[in-house]
């Protein structure tokens, strides 16, 4: 399979097995450089101090999961189904032109929906790969280094099942949106690695566990459910390292250096909860413009679960590594996330939950609706 680039608009692909297509320029197109100034360091002490990073990634390989064999590629959704559950179905609350197509123009349109969010995840878990493997070179004790290999394979084995999903299920893929790209950029290539960890284990691995908690209470596919089932455990792991190990290293860096990080997860912050959105659906479908999609977007409310969900998490996160400092309270503030800091965080681990053996899938199933009882509870009554 052969993936090309030729017939769609710019960013959008349909996998074909048309291999002639692709020409060496198709291939040269899709790798981009970037440069990074990186710091890496050896460390020497190889002492094992029997601590919670020790215990996460032992965790980490005990629960290691394969795609190829514990997921059932063949229980899946097909092209002409609503890859939602039609209680999710909240486009024509963004484009009102949508409530007047037929049944199969809606269920076209989100299949494409579903196809860029499931991109965005592809994109952002090769990013996490790539920051992950910076770790490796860049954190500065051993068990750090050795916790950030593991992590690396998990990042992979996620690239992989999303991909494959794309390929396999969705039959299509979009781009990356600019935001998340500046996002992973930012990350990539900043030298001191403290910012690489905030950036990928706090900001980014929060806003994955949001979309992959919400795609898996809302998918009407029971392979998508298994599958981001699959990698929240692991993201979960991932979040829970960063936020132990930061909390340490925090303390030992001067206040402005605080600050500059509390600037940055602010920053963070705007592009999240503002910036990565799906213009391109109103673009192809509606003939919007890119600020008529986020207008929409935004006046329709539709986010607003999964902005509870995002910043639920990550602002008790950021809070309990030192970076909601009294010069970006204000700031939080006014974007309306302040409230979110009082929720519990991520530090405390709920050990006997992370180390359950994986569920079967009539479970995950059950705990998908349970989860989307509670999020409706938590965030429509008040
Ligand atoms: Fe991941
Ligand atoms: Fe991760």
């Amino acid at each position: 399979m052969k993936i090309t680039n030729v017939d769609g608009p710019p960013g959008f692909k349909e996998f074909d097995d048309i291999e002639d297509r692709m020409t060496s320029e198709h291939v040269e197109d899709v790798r981009e450089i970037f440069n990074t100034p990186l710091t890496g360091s050896y460390n020497w002490d190889y002492t094992v101090a029997d601590n919670r990073i020790k215990r996460l990634y032992e965790l980490g390989k005990e629960l290691n999961w394969n795609g190829s064999i514990d997921l059932d590629w063949s229980n899946h959704i097909k092209r002409g189904d609503l890859p939602v559950k039609p209680e999710f179905d909240d486009l024509g609350n963004v484009y009102p032109e949508y409530n007047d197509m037929s049944e199969d123009e809606k269920r076209e349109v989100s299949w494409h929906a579903s196809a860029w969010g499931l991109s965005q995840f592809l994109h952002g878990e090769q990013g996490a790969l790539l920051v992950a493997s910076q770790l490796v070179s860049c954190a500065p004790t051993y068990q750090a280094k050795l916790y950030a290999a593991s992590q690396c394979f998990d990042e992979a084995r996620h690239v992989e099942v999303f991909n494959r999903y794309l390929q396999d299920v969705m039959g299509m893929s979009y781009s990356i949106s600019p935001s998340l790209k500046a996002l992973l950029d930012k990350g990539l290539t900043d030298p001191r690695w403290d910012l690489k960890f905030i950036a990928m284990q706090i900001i980014i691995e929060g806003l994955a566990l949001a979309a992959f908690q919400s795609t898996k209470m809302t998918t009407s596919c029971p392979l998508l459910r298994d599958l981001t089932h699959y990698v929240i455990r692991d993201e979960a792991r991932h979040v829970t390292f960063g936020i132990n190990y930061l909390e340490d290293f925090n303390k030992t860096l001067s206040e402005d250096e605080i600050e500059d990080r509390a600037r940055f997860a602010y920053e963070a912050c705007v592009i999240m909860r503002d910036r990565i959105q799906n213009y391109e659906l109103g673009k192809k479908f509606f003939g919007y413009s890119e600020q008529e999609a986020r207008e929409a977007i935004l006046k329709s409310g539709v986010n607003d679960d999964f902005r509870g969900l995002l910043f639920n998490r990550v602002m008790p996160n950021l809070k309990k590594i030192g970076l909601l400092t009294e010069s970006v309270r204000p700031l939080y503030d006014e974007l309306g996330l302040l409230e979110y800091e009082v929720a519990p965080s991520d530090f405390e681990i709920d050990w006997a939950e992370i180390s359950k053996p994986l569920e079967s899938s009539d479970e995950i199933e059950t705990q998908a609706e349970e989860q989307a009882e509670v999020i409706k509870e938590m965030f429509h009554n008040h």
